[in-house]
């Protein structure tokens, strides 16, 4: 079975619903009504990495996903275990992972697997994707007139490129990131469906998101200003998060992380780039404002944004533009004659 059938059986196999709780939960077909070549498939999985055994107890769908996603990982000893989900998400689920001898001092660490549907959902990417090379497994530009023709015409191909081009922008981001001072996770390895990172909160759970809890009046500036800061790294490393919120920034011991890179969009050569930035501004400014902060969400954009030396309006990269699109011819009418 290729890839993209693969992940079409998962998909298939895995939904997601809430319960009368309001508690996730995995809703799953049977799978005694699978093709018998889809079980003999399925069966397959389960020898395939047969020595990863985990302590968390999935669902045998989630388990088959699980061994898909995390078995190479598993294979280079970068984990030994899956100990809990943490948080299961429409796009992503988050595990608690014991670290394998591959990474020093052991301990936990964090996976971040994709569910199958990503690859069909890929959220409305387009205004992100714009004025971004496509990245491949290898974290490398997608330069191959084949790969960017298959990408363009949406084959199934293509799309499988897509969804892995969507997970590098976020490993490789964490890393630079990381590199720059930022804080974010470290970013150890990744696979085609999964991140594998530094693990942010203890044994029992993961740290809460600034959304869920309330700040001391006395931290919250600092934590404000420290917030800011991440947000000047990432301009500076030429990255704008592109969905940041309190939803998105982990809590721990007075700390803050950020956390959730994959739409990452570049300041410059994205039309909706300083649009995208403000709306990222004007949800923390919100938050912090909530805490006691005053802050003024429109003018810290511009300034900051001005500091490094982006144009508010974007003049758009005539590659991107589209010669039969009235719309597109429109802007170069525009850009050209300077208005
Ligand atoms: N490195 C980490 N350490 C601990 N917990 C983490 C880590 N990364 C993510 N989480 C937990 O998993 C949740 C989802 O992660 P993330 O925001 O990256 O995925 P997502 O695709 O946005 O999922 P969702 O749709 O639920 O927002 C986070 O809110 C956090 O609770
Ligand atoms: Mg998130």
């Amino acid at each position: 079975m290729n890839t993209t059938n693969t992940y079409n059986l998962f998909d298939e196999l895995d939904d997601f619903d809430l319960d009368e709780k309001g508690q996730e939960r995995f809703v799953r077909r049977n799978p005694k009504k699978l093709p018998k070549s889809e079980q003999a498939f399925l069966h397959k999985q389960d020898d395939s990495v047969a020595g990863f055994k985990f302590t968390y107890k999935a669902a045998r769908f989630e388990s088959w996903w699980l061994l898909d996603s995390l078995g190479e990982f598993y294979e280079h000893q970068w984990v030994s275990d899956v100990l809990r989900r943490v948080k299961g998400g429409k796009e992503a689920s988050v595990y608690q992972c014991r670290a394998g001898s591959a990474i020093p001092g052991g301990g936990l660490v964090a996976a971040k697997v994709y569910r199958p549907r990503m690859l069909r959902n890929l959220k409305n990417d387009a205004a992100y994707r714009e004025g971004r090379t496509d990245l491949d497994s290898e974290g490398r530009q997608v330069i191959n007139d084949g790969d960017l023709h298959a990408m363009a015409k949406r084959t199934a191909y293509g799309e499988e490129l897509r969804h892995t081009s969507w997970i590098a922008y976020e490993f490789d981001t964490l890393q630079a990131l990381r590199e720059a001072g930022a804080d974010v996770p470290e970013a150890y390895a990744m696979q085609k469906n999964a991140i594998l990172m530094g693990y942010v909160g203890d044994d029992v759970g993961c740290a809460p998101t600034l959304s869920e809890i309330s700040l001391e009046r006395s931290e919250a500036r600092p934590l404000f200003e420290r917030v800011l800061r991440n947000i000047d790294i990432l301009l500076a490393c030429k990255r704008i998060h592109g969905d940041l919120s309190a939803y998105n920034i982990l809590y721990w011991d007075g700390d803050i992380t950020l956390i959730d890179f994959p739409q990452v969009v570049n300041p410059e050569g994205n039309r909706n780039a300083y649009k995208i930035f403000e709306r990222d501004m004007e949800r923390i400014c919100e938050y912090f404002s909530r805490q006691g902060v005053r802050t003024d969400a429109r003018k810290l954009a511009g300034d900051l944004w001005q500091s490094h030396g982006y144009k508010t309006r974007q003049e758009v990269d005539v590659r991107l533009l589209d010669g039969e699109d009235p719309k597109d011819r429109a802007i170069w009418q525009k850009q050209k004659s300077g208005r």
